[in-house]
């Protein structure tokens, strides 16, 4: 079942999703080589408690941190740990938070400089699609119109692999709620959009095959050919003619700026 929300509950949706935004943006700032995963989710965890607001994945059946730290070939859902950042290394960070009885989900992928072409061009295309996949989260589309935005220009236009074993959501009082959003469908298919559903609008892109395989932990998803992958999510309201997206990237690319050993203008 689609819960619609009440314009209220969308602004507790928007607060929640900006608290993300902002512990993103506080990662983008201390973001560099020789930072450990587990040193950005412990920094996330006390920023999120600092703004009266707890981390929505901790403890979610049974995930046993705050953030989500995917690194390179590392799709989503890795484990932060002691292991040392390094140049050239692709930082997927996944937040979520309750507030104020709401959910807010939210992702981006950091390239720790230098980053070399290629890899440039998978964050381009992947942040890209997610763009180009919320011009389609209007009223009266369905959601198929979103997931065939992001796979024909991911996957037919830049020849990537659209993981198939995870989905966008829809979210509220819960993490996850209908309806699902797959990142790869078939035009006019799935339900129908309609105005204040909320959801969450998140491609994972693989440079090679979009195969993935699991780590022994259990929940750390990595591209099966090794190759490396990208992640990015904003959660949205359905609106006529163009989403409201409650989440946003606007800090944490000026935190990406500022931080001269991120890249940046891609
Ligand atoms: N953004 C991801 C999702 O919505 C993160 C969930 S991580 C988990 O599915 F630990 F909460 F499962
Ligand atoms: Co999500």
């Amino acid at each position: 079942m689609i819960r619609i929300k009440s314009n209220a509950e969308v602004e507790l949706i928007r607060e929640s999703a900006l608290l993300v935004s902002a512990t993103l943006a506080e990662l983008a700032s201390i973001l560099k080589p020789g930072i450990s995963t587990l040193m950005l989710d412990k920094r996330a965890e006390e920023f999120i408690s600092d703004n009266k607001a707890i981390p929505s994945f901790k403890n979610y059946r049974g995930y046993p941190f705050a953030t989500c730290i995917s690194v390179n070939d590392a799709v989503v859902h890795g484990f932060p740990n002691n292991k040392e950042l390094r140049e050239g290394d692709l930082v997927s960070i996944d937040v979520g938070v309750f507030k104020n009885g709401f959910h807010g989900d939210s992702a981006y992928t950091f390239g720790l400089l230098p980053i070399p072409e290629p890899h440039k061009l998978l964050m381009t295309v992947t942040r890209q699609s997610l763009l180009l996949g919320i011009e389609k989260a209007v009223s009266g589309n369905r959601v198929g119109d979103i997931s065939f935005a992001i796979q024909d220009f991911t996957e037919r236009k830049h020849n990537f692999g659209v993981v198939r074993e995870l989905v966008g959501h829809g979210l509220g009082k819960q993490l996850h709620e209908d309806p699902q959003v797959p990142n790869y469908g078939k035009k006019g298919s799935g339900p129908k959009l309609k105005d204040n559903m909320v959801i969450a609008i998140e491609p994972m892109i693989n440079m090679g095959t979009r195969d993935v395989i699991y780590d022994a932990d259990g929940w750390t998803v990595r591209t099966k050919d090794g190759s490396f992958s990208a992640h990015y999510e904003h959660t949205i309201c359905i609106k006529k003619g163009k989403a409201d997206v409650l989440s946003s990237f606007n800090n944490i690319i000026n935190a990406e700026k500022a931080n001269q050993l991120l890249l940046s203008d891609y």
